[in-house]
């Protein structure tokens, strides 16, 4: 791969064919014709991290991520180090203050390890930018050109919930290895021998949790100045009391690549673990990325090897004798995805497995989840249902129900 051409618009699908996408990532027809703010797909996911250099390590190594470039004080940048990795069509960049004075310091004091940008990649940022202004949108940062000798990007930013943000990309004259001011880099790290070329392919999903009674606002933002719809699954009151303590709407853009679950807290049995993460974030924020993979199980034997934890899933999850009636017959015996902890769940389109991994930072707030789509259009409502009552199931015969 040259490193001069690895950001243009069509090897961002770095060797997925369309096919392979839909499949991955649920990808539908649909005409932008008429789309006031037509979204392409992703752009790049930036973090703020306690240490970009030691968190670069553990995306290449526990995530399986290829590091592509670098900015720095080695670069002229005295404010930060950043790191670009790579896995498939995903770009993260890990971002650590070098100066006391950075932003990154002050939004990594108060949130600790976590996403402050959501990039989007966008035709025509002009456009997106107008229409979220004239729907009320907070804009950050008004269209203009960042250019070095690789080109020009055309770029704005939006707020979306608490610090985060999302840049509107249009990346399609520029052909450097990320961003200008950013330069290619090469890693000795080396992966073991036999491991896959890489973890996932993809981002399919990325979850905000916002303040109690806020979900319902988002979701309009969502829609109002992105022209974003609604997803048929919902997590409302039923489930949200019962089981889960939260409540859950989902929205997409067009080609429903981009799909944002928001979650708020709810009053359930339970303090909610929206509370929870509300608290240790100090405030509203990205809680999960959903990665896409067309194996799982693969993808979660290499991480457990490299010492990736995942939530524990009881046993009693896969012993569930409605279990088997509620997923049919899924591509893998239910042995090997209870000896990993895979969780299923199935809607009137298909399959779906997935594994949630424990928090990759200090604080209990943004985690990662593995998904392995076969059809289904869902996020895994029925293992909330289905997890809690195994749960209580367990509970129950140590008669502490
Ligand atoms: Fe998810």
């Amino acid at each position: 791969m040259t490193i001069d051409h690895i950001l243009t618009n069509d090897e961002m699908l770095a060797g997925l064919t369309a096919q392979q996408l839909r499949e991955l990532v649920g990808l539908v027809e649909y005409d932008p014709s008429h789309d006031r703010f037509p979204v392409n797909g992703w752009d790049a996911v930036v973090w703020a991290v306690g240490n970009a250099t030691q968190s670069a390590h553990y995306f290449q190594s526990a995530m399986g991520m290829e590091l592509i470039a670098y900015s720095g004080p080695r670069t002229g940048n005295r404010d930060h180090q950043a790191y670009v990795l790579r896995s498939g069509a995903v770009i993260f960049v890990l971002k650590g203050a070098v100066s006391p004075s950075s932003p990154i310091a002050e939004h990594h004091r108060t949130h600790g390890d976590g996403v402050i940008d959501i990039g989007l990649e966008v035709a025509d940022v002009d456009r997106c930018v107008e229409q979220a202004r004239e729907a009320g949108a907070r804009v950050l940062s008004d269209s203009h050109d960042e250019a070095d000798e690789y080109g020009t990007i055309r770029c704005a930013a939006i707020g979306t919930y608490g610090d985060t943000r999302h840049t509107l990309v249009d990346r399609s004259r520029y052909h450097g290895p990320y961003w200008p001011g950013y330069v290619s880099c090469a890693s000795g790290y080396r992966k073991r021998t036999g491991s896959p070329d890489r973890l996932f392919d993809a981002l399919d999903h990325v979850v905000g949790n916002v303040e109690f009674g806020r979900m319902n606002d988002w979701v309009d933002f969502y829609r109002r100045v992105m022209g974003f719809t609604n997803l048929a699954e919902f997590i409302g009151d039923d489930i949200a009391t019962e089981y889960s303590a939260l409540m859950s709407k989902v929205v997409t853009n067009g080609n429903h690549w981009v799909k944002f679950p928001l979650n708020e807290p709810a009053v359930g049995k339970r303090r909610s673990q929206i509370d929870e993460y509300l608290d240790f974030y100090c405030g509203p924020g990205v809680q999960h990325l959903a990665l896409a993979t067309p194996d799982i199980l693969t993808t979660v034997d290499h991480m457990r090897l490299e010492g990736v934890e995942f939530l524990s899933i009881p046993d009693a999850y896969y012993l569930d004798p409605t279990l088997k009636a509620r997923i049919g017959k899924v591509r893998a015996p239910a042995e090997e995805l209870r000896k990993r902890g895979v969780l299923v769940d199935r809607d009137e389109n298909g399959y779906l497995l997935q594994i949630f991994t424990k928090p990759i930072g200090d604080r209990p707030t943004v985690f990662f989840e593995l998904i392995e789509r076969h059809g289904a259009t869902g996020f895994g409502k029925g293992n909330f249902k289905a997890l809690f009552e195994a749960i209580e199931r367990e509970q129950e015969a140590r008669g502490n129900l």
